[in-house]
């Protein structure tokens, strides 16, 4: 049994940089680890779902389903998808039979707009995209993760430590030395 780290942000918010960098840790200790990012979800097991409440409860369910075979199986499970409904996150924690570690990957609307990667933000304020999350689709924050990540002030190394030193502390994680 392992564990998953579900990384859960708006869009542009650090998701995914951070779910590298803990691969990178996890797999420089030789432990068995796997990053779910619903980027790439989305080109393979999610592909043909869009974005509608439905879509993304049924691309949760299928990244949960996943996550949760990946952890009974010994592999760190990195999720990294935007996860926006509450209701939604606690399926997918009622899904894992491991420990599952809810990471609020917490930046405010401005600055995910500032880093726009993809360039997406704009396109959903001119319109070109509808029901984007955080322009005129509903994000709903965490009310209790296990972890809070604010990766405005925070440097990518601190905030990968702090879920480090959870998993640690939870004794979900141990370093063999
Ligand atoms: S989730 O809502 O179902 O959890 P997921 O994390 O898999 O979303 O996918 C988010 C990615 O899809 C974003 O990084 C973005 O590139 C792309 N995307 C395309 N349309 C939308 C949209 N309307 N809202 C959010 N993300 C979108």
């Amino acid at each position: 049994m392992s564990f998953v780290i579900w990384l859960t942000g708006l869009p542009c918010s650090g998701k995914t940089t951070i779910a590298q960098n803990l691969y990178r840790y996890f797999k420089s200790k030789n432990r068995k680890v796997e990053v779910i990012d619903g980027d790439v979800i989305r080109q393979y097991i999610s592909k043909g779902l869009g974005f509608s409440r439905e879509d993304r409860f049924e691309n949760i369910r299928r990244v949960s389903f996943l996550a949760n075979i990946l952890s009974r199986n010994d592999v760190i499970a990195i999720v990294a998808v935007i996860s926006p409904y509450r209701e939604m996150r606690k399926m997918a924690r009622d899904m894992v039979e491991s420990p599952f570690v809810e990471v609020f990957v917490n930046a405010p609307i401005e600055v995910c707009k500032q880093r726009d990667v993809k360039g997406m933000y704009k396109k959903a304020e001119m319109g070109q995209i509808k029901g984007f999350t955080g322009v005129d689709d509903p994000y709903e924050p965490p009310e209790n993760p296990e972890v809070e990540c604010r990766t405005y002030i925070e440097t990518v190394e601190q905030s990968t430590n702090k879920i480090i030193d959870f998993v640690k502390r939870m004794g979900y994680y141990k370093e063999d030395v």
